[in-house]
């Protein structure tokens, strides 16, 4: 029985450069055959000897215990993940190396050599434990993207104190919920931030409610824009009182390789958020050699991850798997969008970017802006991109890879999970063929296979789940304090055969590529096929005239569900055509082409903007809501833009 219907169909493939391939980490495609074959029979002895290029104050003993549903690695070592960012360094080469090339949004700049990063972590770490935190407190994080805000994250790990960040863009309540969650001892924050052209309050928006998180005793808060902030007396204290008088050398505590390194918060579809709990030395190995062989970077490389630390992508690819390697990591505070759409691109040009890693809401947000923007700009700096987030549909995959890419950069497409903690499913850019829009191949000591409802693998092309089938070493540990949501969630749907099932629904192509066809929760059935949404928005946004769009089904009486399709249309498409009654005719028919008359949707409606989170994906379940019952429900904490959802309600009536 096949699962989804798959009906996206995609041929073009893009073989590594000799050029790039020569010099790649990864060069002969035999070797890496082999080593993935060998990774697959043993992958417990594979990771083991990853980890082996940590840093371990105590080596491990064993490399898995797995007690379905809960996985250990590295048992017995002992190990801390500051140390490893910044400690292995020191003494080197790489001591006077920039560490973190930052700039503001009005244009400041800072440099922090991997010398000066770890002083200032050791100071802010005295800091921490003059307070009072101790090895497994936890410590919440709510800033924006400034140096400051790795170095909280880094200086809690060296004391073994667990963090717990929040996105500075979430509202206060969605802040008080999560440190209430995961229990928050202090909180690292700033007055405000440089967000499109103004200072936006964070310690100002969220000061009343720290009042209603009865164990946070500190709040220190750091000056980066100036602005009046209030404090309360006893709890909030300035980070320049706090660190100026501390020392700046200290311990980095061996932990155990389980030690909780940080609990993140992930909405769920439904329901209220999970804090996903990760640990130290499984997740660093994985974390270590992804940003390595994925990215294949090099020492003279200048790495610029555009992810906020608010979200897994900047805990794993802007600081602990960069910092680890070495690397030069290029930050920005601001919005991508001022003062104009082209300040990534300025950015790129201004600081000789090599590598480029962004998300495909990113991407096609900068195609509807148009392809003068980029060109004015010089990007022959680039050798990499990368994408992660979502299926980065064809169209904008060609975009990306001739605008940005000079059509000579690889583009690595990475699937992974907030739950994974680390890089899935890529292709290892000197040795393995692209294919716009998928992901390619598992990496290696990395089990993911594409099953049916029995766990039995699906054949070439048939649609069903993506599943992890053996436990890997970033994998999350538990969903913090809820240990049954966690074997629910993750591990119920294949209980027998002890698979971990990702939510997506995925099809594996005859060269084994895995294509990503969306949440399971976001597939819809018309007339009895199963179709992945994901598809018929990359067939509607193949079309030109659109920039972006979300497939929804809503109940029909006839066909089971009808498809509704809510499109953004290309600046100068929607002056270009004031027939919208025709244009629409015009995209269903467009569909029925691309993919056949059953993915044809039945109604179209056109908005100038989709609901997303905050980190960009489209909250299709509010969609859904909104054509079936004209309402919408459940958790909005991290919908972006609200003014959004009110809008599309309106054109509704
Ligand atoms: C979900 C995870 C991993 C960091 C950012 C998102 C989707 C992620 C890809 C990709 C197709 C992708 C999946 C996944 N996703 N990367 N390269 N191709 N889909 O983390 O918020 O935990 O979301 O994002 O649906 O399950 P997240």
């Amino acid at each position: 029985m096949s699962e989804i219907s798959s009906v996206l169909k995609e041929s073009r493939l893009f073989k590594p450069s000799t050029d790039f391939a020569k010099r790649a980490h990864f060069h002969n495609p035999s070797a890496y055959k082999k080593l993935r074959a060998q990774a697959e029979k043993r992958p417990d002895k594979f990771w083991a000897d990853q980890a082996k290029h940590l840093y371990w104050q105590k080596p491990f003993k064993k490399a898995l215990e797995w007690k379905f549903p809960f996985a250990k690695w590295f048992i017995g070592g002992k190990i801390n993940a500051a140390e490893n960012c910044l400690d292995v360094h020191l003494g080197s080469e790489r001591q006077n190396k920039a560490a973190i090339i930052w700039e503001g949004e009005p244009g400041d700049a800072r440099t922090l050599t991997y010398l000066q990063l770890s002083l200032e972590v050791n100071k802010l770490a005295n800091g921490l434990k003059s307070l009072g935190v101790k090895k497994g407190d936890v410590v919440g994080v709510y800033m924006g993207m400034i140096p400051e805000a790795v170095i909280s994250m880094l200086a809690c790990a060296r004391i073994g104190a667990t963090h717990n960040v929040v996105f500075g863009g979430f509202s206060g309540e969605a802040l008080r919920d999560r440190l209430n969650n995961s229990k928050a001892k202090v909180l690292l924050t700033q007055d405000g931030a440089f967000r499109r052209g103004s200072a936006s309050a964070l310690k100002g928006n969220v000061h009343s409610i720290l009042d209603q998180i009865p164990t946070l005793e500190k709040a220190v808060v750091l000056k980066r824009t100036n602005q009046d902030t209030p404090m309360k007396d006893g709890r909030d204290i300035w980070w320049s009182d706090l660190v100026g008088k501390q020392s700046d050398s200290c311990k980095a505590e061996a932990l155990d390789s389980e030690h909780p390194l940080f609990i993140l918060y992930t909405s769920g579809s439904t329901g209220k958020p999970k804090g996903i709990l990760h640990t130290t030395g499984g997740y660093l190995t994985q974390v270590k050699y992804t940003t390595h062989y994925t990215f294949d970077l090099r020492d003279e490389d200048i790495y610029f991850c555009t992810a906020d630390i608010g979200w897994v992508t900047g805990h794993s690819y802007v600081t602990y798997g960069p910092l680890m390697n070495g690397a030069t990591v290029f930050m920005y505070e601001g919005a991508p969008n001022y003062p104009g759409p082209d300040r990534f691109w300025s950015l790129i040009a201004k600081h000789k970017i090599s590598i480029f890693y962004t998300a495909p809401t990113a991407i096609r947000a900068f195609m509807r802006s148009g392809d003068d923007l980029p060109r004015k700009h010089d990007l022959t700096s680039l050798r990499l991109l990368g994408s992660v987030g979502e299926p980065i549909n064809p169209e904008a995959w060609m975009w990306y890879h001739d605008v940005i890419g000079g059509k000579h950069c690889p583009i690595v497409d990475t699937w992974w999970q907030t739950e994974t903690g680390a890089i899935m499913v890529t292709p290892m850019p000197g040795v393995v063929p692209t294919k716009p829009g998928t992901a390619t191949l598992p990496i290696p000591g990395i089990l993911a296979d594409v099953v049916d409802r029995n766990g039995k693998s699906c054949k070439a092309n048939e649609g069903g789940l993506l599943v992890v089938k053996h436990p890997w070493p970033a994998m999350l540990r538990t969903v913090f304090g809820d240990k049954e949501r966690y074997t629910k969630t993750y591990w119920a749907d294949f209980k027998k055969n002890k698979f971990y099932f990702s939510g997506d629904g995925a099809r594996k192509d005859k060269d084994g590529y895995i294509w990503i066809m969306g949440r399971v929760d976001d597939v819809v059935n018309v007339s009895g096929h199963r179709l992945g949404t994901a598809e018929v928005e990359s067939a509607i946004v193949s079309n030109h005239k659109v920039a972006e769009a979300a497939v929804v089904a809503r109940p029909d009486e006839l066909k089971g569900s009808a498809l509704v399709a809510f499109v953004t249309l290309k600046a100068g498409a929607k002056a270009g055509n004031p027939d919208l009654d025709a244009l629409k005719t015009e995209l269903k028919n467009w569909v029925a082409k691309e993919i056949g008359p059953i993915a044809k949707p039945d109604d179209i409606r056109f908005a100038d903007a989709l609901p997303k989170t905050r980190s960009g994906k489209i909250m299709r379940r509010l969609l859904r809501e909104m054509v079936t019952t004209g309402k919408t429900s459940g958790d909005t904490s991290t919908l972006e833009d609200f003014s959004v959802l009110e809008k599309l309600r309106q054109d509704e009536e």
